[in-house]
């Protein structure tokens, strides 16, 4: 049976548009193909930033661990096996000065782990969170998929790089965009990603 790990990343809750749509894809996936889906909401989660004793814990084998170091590393290891265990992964974030919220960030510092997704080999670092499809849902107040704000937009290529790092190369994206010029222009944006998250559901 297939699997759906649905991340947010907004505090702002219901008012979210990042979460509404991304979850709305979700679970259209989970309706059409009777997949589990497994929700991750990181306002709920409150993930430490990355500290000493969580790059500690991770750099050592378990049995070597002192408790602390073991607490650290027991979300981690959660959340790796969140992913792990998806094949379809739904990513909601806002774009924030730029880049993405910073729960999402924290949240990659988590499951990006040497010897569990990804690996060093001789020839180089190899992803092994393979065979799975991503889809992102970014929100913002202006535009970024395209025209003159496309190169400040370091969400989408910052998410396809560490996805594709770790191995996950089929990425699509959603965007709720240009929701900061007034009221017509917001319902615009999210009528075009309704659209577009039917059109994907249709074909998944
Ligand atoms: C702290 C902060 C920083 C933001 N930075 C940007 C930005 O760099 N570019 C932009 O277009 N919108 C920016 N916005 C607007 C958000 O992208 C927009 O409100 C979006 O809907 C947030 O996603 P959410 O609705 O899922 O929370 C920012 C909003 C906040 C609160």
């Amino acid at each position: 049976m297939s699997s759906i790990l649905l991340v947010t990343s907004s505090p702002r809750g219901s008012e979210s548009l990042s979460n509404a749509i991304a979850t709305e894809l979700a679970e259209k996936f989970a309706a059409q193909t009777g997949g589990a889906l497994v929700r991750r909401d990181l306002t709920e989660t409150q993930l430490d930033h990355v500290d000493g004793t969580f790059t500690a814990a991770i750099r050592k084998p378990a049995a070597d661990r002192t408790v602390e170091e073991a607490e650290a590393a027991a979300i981690s290891d959660k959340l790796v096996a969140e992913l792990m265990a998806a094949d379809t992964i739904v990513i909601g974030t806002g774009l924030i000065n730029f880049n993405i919220y910073s729960s999402l960030k924290t949240w990659i510092d988590h499951i990006a782990r040497a010897g569990l997704t990804f690996s060093y080999t001789e020839n180089g670092p190899v992803g092994l969170a393979k065979g799975k499809k991503a889809y992102l849902v970014l929100a913002a107040g202006g535009i970024y998929s395209s025209g003159p704000g496309a190169p400040l937009n370091h969400a989408e290529p910052y998410l396809k790089t560490v996805l594709g790092f770790l191995g996950i190369e089929l990425v699509e994206t959603v965007y709720v965009e240009g929701v900061a010029y007034g009221p017509e222009a917001a319902e615009k944006a999210v009528a075009s990603a309704k659209a577009k998250v039917e059109e994907l559901a249709r074909a998944a």
